[in-house]
Order: structure tokens, then C-alpha cells, then sequence
């Protein structure tokens, strides 16, 4: 099993792969793909649960998802999200919800960018559970930043991601997530951490990368941001294979003997008597 020493140890070394499951099939394949780190994102809001905004899961979905993806990972290092209002109202409410995740078997747990970060952080990571940050754009709070856009655009805001992200480190977390922001803006940021940063749409400058799996394999079509990359389309694959079962169904053809049990010609015969 992957450690969050190792994944540290990885800075300048290694670049850091990290992807999000929210199931067992999914986790399996990214874990025997060798994935470092596995991410049960609050994405689980939008491309599985299909919702408008990642502040509509709360702890019951994100715990739901998670008992799931632990049961797949055999090697990953399992990261649960901590979702909307699970850690902003008090440190010691954010600790007992970190310690849920736990226990069900992740690693560590991530929490975005907000005012009193630092001392829930420092709180969660105090207690001995290792805390992912989160800083540029934190969805959970989009609203506050203009909404789901690039960060960090102007010197000024720049400056307040680097020393946003620099307060994570000096809160105790072992490696932090740059969402959305200038490449040139998260190169400093890795330049300056001890810890790793980890981008999504920030730039090949981190020590890592992160995206979400529906993305990559093109199963989420209501929108794609710019930054993420479509490695395989599986929509329209799905699509097809669907269609063909439909029509098999309809004609008669699935299910043919192939797929089909029978019965011993002696058991039929006292069947019918
Ligand atoms: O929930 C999520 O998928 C995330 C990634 C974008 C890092 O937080």
C-alpha cells in the first residue's frame, strides 16, 4: 500500500498520479493501472450523481462511495474528500469527520481552501490524519470566486494562492491540490513547497497530476473543461453496445443457446408427467 511518506518522497523525483473513483470497478482498474493516488472526489456531486454543484453530497454519499473504493484498492493511496459543511463549521466536527473517512479505510482526506483552513488542518493533522490541501479555485466556494474560472490571474490574487498554499504546508498537510490556475502561478508554488502540489488544470510545472475519471474517459458529456483530457470516449461506445443489446432483445436474438441453461432430457420428461 502506497504511504503519504512515499508520496512525499516523490517531490522532484517522480511526478505524482492521481485520479478520482467512486466505485469498485472503476478503483480496480486504477489501482491495478498503478495509480498513486485514488481520489473519491465530491465531483461524485456532478459527473455520478448528476447534480449541479459538489456542495449538494454530503458525509452519507462521499462515506457510501468510499466504503466502495477501498473495497477495490489493494495498492493506491486512498484520499476521501471531505464534502460541503463536513469541516467549515468547527475543527472538532471537521476531526470526527475526518476520522470517518478513516475509518473506513482511506488514507487521508482533502478539504479546500477557506478562511479558517488553518486551523482545521492543523486540528485534523495534529490527531495524526494526513490532510491534502486544496487551494485556486475550490469549487465548494465558487461562488465566492466568480464562479468555476481560471484563479490567480493578476499578481495580487496570484500571490494570495501561493500564500494561501504555503499555510496548508504550515498546517501540517503532506501535499496540496492547485485547481485551475496559471501554470507560471503553480510552478512558484511547487518551487517554494517542501510538499508536493498536485494540478488539475494548472500546468505540467506540479509534482503531480490529478483528473476526474469521467473526464478521461469521456463518460461525463454536460460540459469538459479545457484542462482535462479525454483519453478514451466511452459514451458513445456505451451508446452502441445499448442499442444493439435493445435490438437483440426486440428480434429474438440475445439470448441465444450461448446464453442459455438447459435441461437434462430425463428432467424434462418427469416435468412434463
Ligand atoms: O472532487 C474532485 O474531483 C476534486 C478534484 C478536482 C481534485 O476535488
Amino acid at each position: 500500500m502506497k504511504t503519504v511518506e512515499q508520496i512525499i518522497a516523490q517531490k522532484s523525483k517522480q511526478r505524482i498520479t492521481m485520479l478520482t473513483a467512486y466505485d469498485y470497478p472503476i478503483a480496480s482498474f486504477l489501482d491495478e493501472a498503478g495509480i498513486d493516488i485514488i481520489l473519491v472526489g465530491d465531483s461524485l456531486a456532478n459527473v455520478v450523481l448528476g447534480l449541479e454543484s459538489t456542495t449538494e453530497v454530503g458525509m452519507k454519499e462521499m462515506l457510501h462511495h468510499t466504503k466502495a473504493v477501498v473495497r477495490a484498492v489493494k495498492n493506491a493511496l486512498v484520499v476521501g474528500d471531505m464534502p460541503f459543511d463536513s469541516y467549515q463549521l468547527n475543527p472538532r466536527a471537521a476531526l470526527d469527520n475526518a476520522r470517518q473517512f478513516i475509518g473506513e479505510g482511506c488514507q487521508a482526506v482533502k478539504l479546500e481552501w477557506f478562511e479558517d483552513c488553518p486551523k482545521v488542518a492543523a486540528t485534523i493533522a495534529k490527531a495524526g490524519i494526513p490532510v491534502m490541501g486544496h487551494v485556486g479555485l475550490t469549487p465548494q466556494t465558487a461562488h465566492k470566486l466568480g464562479g468555476m474560472k481560471v484563479q490567480g490571474k493578476d499578481a495580487a490574487s496570484a500571490r494570495a494562492i501561493i500564500e494561501n498554499a504555503k499555510v496548508m504546508q504550515d498546517s501540517g498537510c503532506f501535499s496540496v491540490v492547485l485547481e485551475c490556475i496559471p501554470q507560471e502561478v503553480a510552478e512558484v508554488i511547487t518551487k517554494q513547497l517542501k510538499i508536493p502540489t498536485i494540478g488539475i488544470g494548472a500546468g505540467p510545472h506540479c509534482d503531480g497530476q490529478v483528473l476526474v475519471i469521467h473526464d478521461l474517459l469521456g463518460l461525463f458529456s454536460r460540459y469538459q473543461p479545457k484542462f482535462s483530457k479525454k483519453y478514451a470516449d466511452l459514451g458513445p461506445q456505451i451508446l452502441q453496445a445499448v442499442k444493439e443489446y435493445k435490438k437483440e432483445v426486440i428480434s429474438g436474438q440475445f439470448p441465444d443457446d450461448a446464453h442459455s441453461f438447459h435441461l437434462d432430457l430425463d428432467e424434462i420428461k418427469k416435468l412434463s408427467t
